[in-house]
C-alpha cells in the first residue's frame, strides 16, 4: 500500500441498496464505502437494518435494488458460498460449528480445498498450519463444546479467513464475550486490519465502537444517517444520530434501599451435572427475597446455565434443594409456573418458537388462563389484546403480528421475551443476560423494568456476564465460579477488584 488510505479507491462500495420484506423497508437506498484495512462499525437501534445489510453482503439475502462492488467489480452473490468465493465472510452470533466435532474437523469440513480423503493426522496437520498462519492459537484436537465461547468464536474466524475472506463481517461478536475475551478479539481485529483486511463490526456497546472503529456508519430505520471517523465521535453524538433525539439516555441504577421481605427463592447445597455429565454445580446456597435484586456475576460456563434451568424447573439437580414461593405456597419449581418469569440466556432456544407468530409467542405464558382460553378453545380476542399489550409495553417493533417471530430483529425478539416474562413475574423473575442484543435505549428500559419489579415486591435474580450491569442493578451480589457461589457483597461494599478476582477463581479474595 503505497498510497495513503484516503486516496485509495474503496474496497467495497455499496450504492443505493434497498431491501424490503413485504411492505417493510429494511434498507432504504443505503450507500456505504469500506476501505481496505479499516475497521468499520455499523451502529443503529434495534431493527435499524444492520443485520440485513450484513446478510446481503454475505450472500444470505438478495437486495431488491442497488449495487455492491468489491475491488471495483460489480458482484451479485446468490449464496453464502458465492460470497465466500468473492472474499466476503460473516461470523454469525450463533456459531455454525458442529459442537461434538473437533476444531480440525470444523475447520476442514465443507471446504472445497480440503482433499476428499485424508487421515486424522493429515487433518490435524493442515488445521495446525492454518491456525499458525493466522496466529490464532487454539488446539486443533479439542472438541468445540469443550472450548470457551471466545475460543469457539476464534475457530469461526479462522475458518472464515482460511476460506479467503478479505471482508470479515462480525454481527454483535462481543455480546457473548467477557471483557477479557473482547479485548483479545479487538487485538485480533486490529491485526487483521493492519494486514489489509476489512472488518465490519456491529455492536450496541458504544464504548466498544469508539475504541475499535476507524469509521462508524449509523443507520436509522433502514436509512444511512452518517459515516464519521471514530476519532471524531462521542457517545452523545452517536446516540443522537441513532435515535434522532437530543435527550441523553438516563442510566438506570438503584432507586433507594431494598425493602427485602420473605424468601421467594431458596437454594440449598445444590449439586448438579451438566448436559455432558460433568459436575456443574457443587453445593450452591442462595436466597432471593421479595423486593431485592440479587446479582450473580461470573464468566459463563461456571454453572450459571445449570443453576438457572434448575431454578425454573426445566432441569433437575442430583442433590440439594430448590424452593420457590408463589401465592403463599413454597415448593420445588415447576416449568412455566405462574408468578415466575424467566428471561433465558438463549431466546431462540428457550423462549421463542421461531416459526410461530409474534402474537402466539407474546401470549405463551398466559394462554392457559381463563382470561385467554376456555377449557376447549383459545379466546382470540383477548389473546390479541394481551399480545398488543406486551408489544406496546416492550416497544417491540413488529409490522405483522401474525408473521413468524423469527422475522423480528434480534433486539426486538429480546424485547418481546423480556416484557412477556416480566409481566408474569409477580413473585420472582430470573433474568439471564436480560439486555443481550438490546440497543442503548431498550437496555435502559429493560433495566428499569427489573427495578420496577423489585420495587413492586418481586424478587429478582440477575445473572449476567456484564459486570457493570450486575454492579449497577444489584442490591446484593455473589460470584459464580467452578459451580460454586463465592463471596457475598451488599450494595455499598461492592468491590470491583475483589469481584473480578473471584470471577477469575481467586477464592482468597472472598475474605473470611
Ligand atoms: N426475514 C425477514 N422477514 C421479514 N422481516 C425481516 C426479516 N429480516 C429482517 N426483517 C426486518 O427488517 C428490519 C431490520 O432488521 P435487522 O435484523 O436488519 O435489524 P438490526 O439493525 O440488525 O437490529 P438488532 O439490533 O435488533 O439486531 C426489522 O424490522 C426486521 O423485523
Ligand atoms: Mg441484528
Amino acid at each position: 500500500m503505497s498510497e495513503s488510505a484516503d486516496r485509495q479507491p474503496p474496497f467495497v462500495l455499496v450504492e443505493g441498496l434497498t431491501k424490503t420484506f413485504d411492505q417493510l423497508v429494511a434498507l432504504d437506498h443505503v450507500n456505504l464505502d469500506l476501505k481496505e484495512g479499516e475497521i468499520h462499525a455499523l451502529l443503529g437501534e434495534n431493527g435499524a437494518g444492520k443485520t440485513t445489510l450484513s446478510n446481503i453482503l454475505a450472500g444470505i439475502y438478495r437486495a431488491d435494488s442497488g449495487d455492491v462492488m468489491i475491488g471495483g467489480e460489480l458482484v451479485h452473490f446468490r449464496s453464502p458460498a458465492d460470497a465466500i468465493a468473492g472474499g466476503v465472510g460473516m461470523v454469525h452470533q450463533h456459531f455454525q460449528l458442529v459442537p461434538s466435532m473437533t476444531v480440525a474437523e470444523n475447520l476442514m469440513m465443507g471446504w472445497e480445498q480440503s482433499p476428499r480423503v485424508f487421515s486424522m493426522s493429515d487433518l490435524k496437520e493442515r488445521s495446525a498450519a492454518i491456525i499458525e498462519e493466522y496466529d490464532l492459537p487454539v488446539d486443533p484436537g479439542a472438541r468445540i463444546f469443550d472450548l470457551s465461547v471466545g475460543k469457539q468464536q476464534r475457530v469461526e474466524i479462522v475458518r472464515t479467513l482460511a476460506r479467503g475472506a478479505q471482508l470479515l463481517i462480525l454481527d454483535e461478536p462481543t455480546a457473548v464475550l467477557t471483557p477479557e475475551e473482547t479485548e483479545e478479539l479487538f487485538e485480533v481485529l486490529r491485526r487483521l486490519a493492519a494486514g489489509g483486511r476489512t472488518v465490519i463490526f456491529i455492536s450496541h456497546k458504544l464504548n466498544e465502537v469508539l475504541s475499535i472503529a476507524d469509521r462508524i456508519t449509523i443507520l436509522r430505520s433502514g436509512k444511512h444517517m452518517a459515516t464519521i471517523p471514530g476519532a471524531n465521535a462521542t457517545v452523545d453524538r452517536l446516540a443522537q444520530l441513532m435515535t434522532g433525539s437530543e435527550t441523553p439516555i438516563e442510566a438506570v441504577s438503584q432507586t433507594g434501599p431494598a425493602k427485602a421481605g420473605e424468601a421467594v427463592l431458596t437454594v440449598r447445597d445444590l449439586h448438579a451435572l451438566s448436559s455432558r455429565g460433568l459436575p456443574a454445580l457443587r453445593g450452591v446456597d442462595l436466597t432471593v427475597r421479595s423486593g431485592e435484586i440479587v446479582g450473580i456475576a461470573g464468566v459463563s460456563g461456571n454453572g450459571q446455565t445449570e443453576l438457572a434451568e434448575i431454578i425454573v424447573g426445566i432441569r433437575a439437580g442430583t442433590s440439594g434443594q430448590v424452593l420457590v414461593t408463589t401465592e403463599g405456597t413454597t415448593q420445588p419449581p415447576t416449568p412455566g409456573q405462574i408468578g415466575i418469569g424467566h428471561i433465558p440466556e438463549d431466546r431462540m432456544e428457550h423462549a421463542l418458537v421461531g416459526v410461530a407468530s409474534t402474537t402466539r409467542n407474546a401470549v405463551t405464558r398466559r394462554y392457559r388462563t381463563a382470561e385467554l382460553s376456555t377449557k376447549t378453545r383459545l379466546r382470540w380476542g383477548p389473546i390479541r389484546e394481551y399480545a398488543q399489550e406486551v408489544i406496546k409495553d416492550g416497544r417491540v417493533q413488529v409490522r405483522e403480528v401474525d408473521a413468524p417471530v423469527a422475522q423480528l430483529s434480534g433486539g426486538n425478539q429480546q424485547r418481546l421475551v423480556a416484557t412477556r416474562e416480566a409481566k408474569v413475574a409477580d413473585e420472582f423473575l430470573l433474568a439471564v443476560h436480560p439486555t443481550f442484543g438490546l440497543d442503548v435505549q431498550a437496555t435502559a428500559e429493560v433495566r428499569q423494568t427489573l427495578q420496577d419489579k423489585r420495587n413492586a415486591g418481586a424478587g429478582v435474580l440477575l445473572i449476567s456476564e456484564d459486570l457493570d450491569e450486575v454492579l449497577a442493578m444489584s442490591d446484593r451480589l455473589v460470584v459464580m465460579y467452578g459451580g460454586e457461589v463465592l463471596g457475598g457483597f451488599t450494595r455499598g461494599e461492592f468491590d470491583r477488584d475483589r469481584i473480578g478476582l473471584l470471577m477469575g477463581g481467586h477464592r482468597e479474595a472472598a475474605g473470611e
